[in-house]
């Protein structure tokens, strides 16, 4: 595995591939649900490369991005058994130099969800994943269903930007108690860990609420709404069910909706969602 510090780097690798090129981005401190993208990133590809980059930029504030879970050692090692091909790990001075002044906004939907809840996140999302497809030109740039919002956004910019990359959006992968993975778990006590169950079971409710007939979304966020409000260790932030393209709020689910949740939880918060549509022949 070869680790790249530089857009220089990275650029004399590519100018020299025969083959593929799937991107894996990721902020480090690597779990089952990142090596998802990145089996299925080697099992689509000749060429697999992996960034890690704690981007300062889609942070509230310096002391979030710094106080960010780091853990680069077990990072490289699950990196190397997946037979990743480049690492590019760059520092911030490498990505944001002195006089950086360039930014990419996608404008509706970063106005909600994760982008109402923390301004400039969406943007500095869209800024640094725009830069890392123009320097890799991957074939396909892989993400993570767990950041539904972010998958929805990074689809709308690479078509309105008219980036030739094919996105690929893999399932959530969660614990076998249904919790789903995420770098902030390790925050949470056990009892919180305990109480942040019924995330998954509000959403299992509306998935199943959903199939059996029920469409209108006003009932559906209820539903979850009851779930979490049982427990007083949850502070409910929102309970969205939107169009899937577009993250606009639906009274009724016609098509396919992404039904999507912020909760607290102690100091963390967490998000989870699920994608309801009709499945035919069911
Ligand atoms: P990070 O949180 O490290 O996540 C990197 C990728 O892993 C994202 O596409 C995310 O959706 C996916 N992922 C995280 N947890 C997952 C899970 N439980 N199941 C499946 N996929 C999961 O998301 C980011 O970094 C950053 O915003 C980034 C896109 C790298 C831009 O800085």
């Amino acid at each position: 595995m070869q680790i790249l510090k530089s857009f220089n780097d990275v650029s004399l690798v590519v100018d020299n591939l025969s083959g593929t090129l799937g991107l894996v981005p990721t902020m480090g401190c690597l779990h089952a649900g990142h090596l998802s993208l990145i089996k299925q990133a080697r099992m689509q590809n000749d060429f697999v490369a992996v960034s890690i980059f704690v981007n300062p930029i889609q942070f509230e504030s310096e002391k979030d991005a710094h106080e960010y879970p780091r853990n680069f050692e077990s990072d490289i090692a699950m990196l190397e058994s997946e037979n990743v091909d480049f690492v590019f790990i760059p520092d911030i001075g490498e990505v944001f130099p002195y006089g950086y002044q360039t930014y990419v906004t996608v404008t509706e939907i970063s106005r909600v969800l994760e982008g109402s809840r923390r301004p400039g996140h969406m943007r500095g999302v869209a800024t640094i994943v725009t830069k890392l497809l123009i320097v890799f030109r991957p074939d396909s740039i892989y993400c993570g269903q767990k950041d539904g919002q972010q998958s929805i956004l990074i689809k709308r910019l690479v078509k309105d930007l008219r980036i030739p990359v094919d996105v690929q959006v893999c399932p959530t992968v969660r614990d076998s108690d249904g919790l789903a993975l995420s770098s902030r778990n390790i925050y949470l006590s056990a009892k919180e860990r305990k109480s942040s169950l019924l995330l998954y079971s509000s959403l299992c409710s509306v998935q199943d609420a959903f199939r059996d007939g029920i469409k209108n979304s006003h009932i559906l966020r209820n539903i979850i709404a009851n779930v979490l409000t049982n427990d007083s260790l949850l502070e409910t932030v929102y309970i969205s069910i939107a169009d899937f393209d577009t993250l606009e709020e639906l009274d009724q689910v016609c098509n396919k909706a992404l039904c999507s949740i912020a909760v607290k939880v102690g100091s963390v918060v967490l998000i989870d969602n699920i994608i309801l549509e009709e499945v035919l022949n069911e």
